[in-house]
């Protein structure tokens, strides 16, 4: 048994993770039909956990070769180029079959990347992403090496919605091209940028336009994910109201990284043969925060002095609405309602805020309190 069952940001097993069984079967039935598909969904909601999860299925495992890359933080197609072949070699490496023993052979523009280990012998992969010259050939060599492989592959790639800021501006283009000449190499793309994704999918003027089955993500049931915390208290002879696991659900409305914070700390605070009550939320809450300090102060320091106040508006109101009316620049001392606007934008762009049906909240729950609490 693992020490907290709560588990945030990895994978273990079908033991800690809950449900998604309706959208594993989904995944499962467009690839045994050869479909690729796009997973829609904001931030944190699971959309990593449910394509590992996907992937440890004992039929895929078995069946397939699987892929995850997450080309978030890259800018090119170099470095699209550079994590793809990198994650294949990670993937390959122990297994030693023929097709394996190729990789280099195929990919000979990777083959400068191919060591042996001074102290070991044994081969490794060590390549700067400055030695992809020519990132298209090596795509074209990754794609053909994937299509002859020994078993059939499926490459996820996630925030796909990236490659539509890639310095080069052909790529969905060629991606595209690519793609469509796979015979037996299907795609899971997922992105957390609704409106740029189902723009990439779902727009005739776009490459990409109906090569992909698009699904939302909806957040876990809140009666099953209730019954999921309860059992794992329960295996490990603790125990936790429901009312608490209700409220952590309700506080962030069903998004799974916070509820899974939260409940870690919840299950952390709560010695074995002991009951987890309510009273315990507060702090609960205080240690989390705590431990995402820093990174809070990380992005402040990245935010420009004209948007900070915007911010701090936003974060005060909760959800804030007629962000541009004179009463709400006047109550939190904004300026003009054309920088308000230009705040607005720059904050979205990077994230920090996102829409809501009214208005504009704070995108990340935990900032948000870090900010009502510090400023
Ligand atoms: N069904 C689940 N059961 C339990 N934990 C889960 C489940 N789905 C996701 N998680 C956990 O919730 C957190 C958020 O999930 P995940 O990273 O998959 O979200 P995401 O949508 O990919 O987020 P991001 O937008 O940050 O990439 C992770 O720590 C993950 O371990
Ligand atoms: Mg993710």
């Amino acid at each position: 048994m693992i020490a907290n069952p709560f588990l945030v940001g990895k994978y273990v097993s079908e033991d800690y993770f809950c449900d998604r069984i309706e959208e594993t079967a989904f995944l499962k039935k467009q690839v045994d039909n050869g479909r690729n598909t796009a997973i829609i969904a904001p931030r944190r909601l699971g959309k990593t956990g449910l394509i590992q999860h996907f992937f440890a299925q004992s039929d895929i495992e078995k069946r397939y070769h699987t892929f995850f890359i997450d080309i978030y933080s890259t800018s090119s197609l170099s470095e699209f180029v550079y994590l793809l072949g990198k994650e294949i070699y990670k993937e390959l490496k122990p297994l030693r079959t023929q097709w394996t023993e190729k990789f280099f052979g195929t990919i000979k523009s990777l083959r400068p990347g191919f060591k042996l280990d001074a102290a070991t012998g044994e081969p490794v992969f060590d390549i700067g992403l400055g030695s992809i010259e020519q990132p298209q050939t090596t795509i074209d060599e990754i794609f053909t090496y994937l299509e002859a492989a020994d078993k059939p592959c499926i490459v996820a790639i996630d925030e796909f919605q990236q490659i539509a800021h890639y310095a080069e501006n052909n790529v969905e283009a060629l991606l595209r091209t690519k793609i469509q000449q796979c015979k037996q190499t299907l795609f899971i793309f997922s992105g957390s940028r609704r409106h740029m994704m189902s723009q990439m999918f779902n727009s005739p003027s776009k490459p990409f336009y109906q090569s992909a089955i698009t699904t939302d993500l909806k957040p876990l049931d809140k009666a099953v994910y209730t019954d999921f915390a309860l059992q794992l208290f329960k295996e490990y002879e603790k125990s936790i109201s429901v009312e608490l696991i209700e409220k952590v659900y309700d506080e962030y409305m069903g998004v799974t990284w916070y509820i899974q914070m939260i409940m870690n700390e919840l299950f952390a605070l709560t010695e074995k043969g002991h009951h987890c009550g309510i009273e315990l939320y507060p702090t609960a809450l205080k240690n989390v925060i705590q431990t995402q300090e820093s990174s809070y102060k990380d992005m402040l320091s990245n935010i420009s002095a004209k948007q900070k106040p915007v911010l701090f508006a936003i974060a005060k109101e909760g959800e804030a609405v007629n962000m541009t009316s004179m009463k709400f620049l006047k109550n939190n001392n904004l300026g003009s309602s054309s920088s308000v606007q230009a705040a607005l934008k720059g904050l979205l762009e990077k994230d920090i805020i996102t829409r809501t049906e009214k208005g504009y909240r704070v995108y990340d729950y935990f900032f948000a309190k870090w900010l009502q609490w510090n400023y």
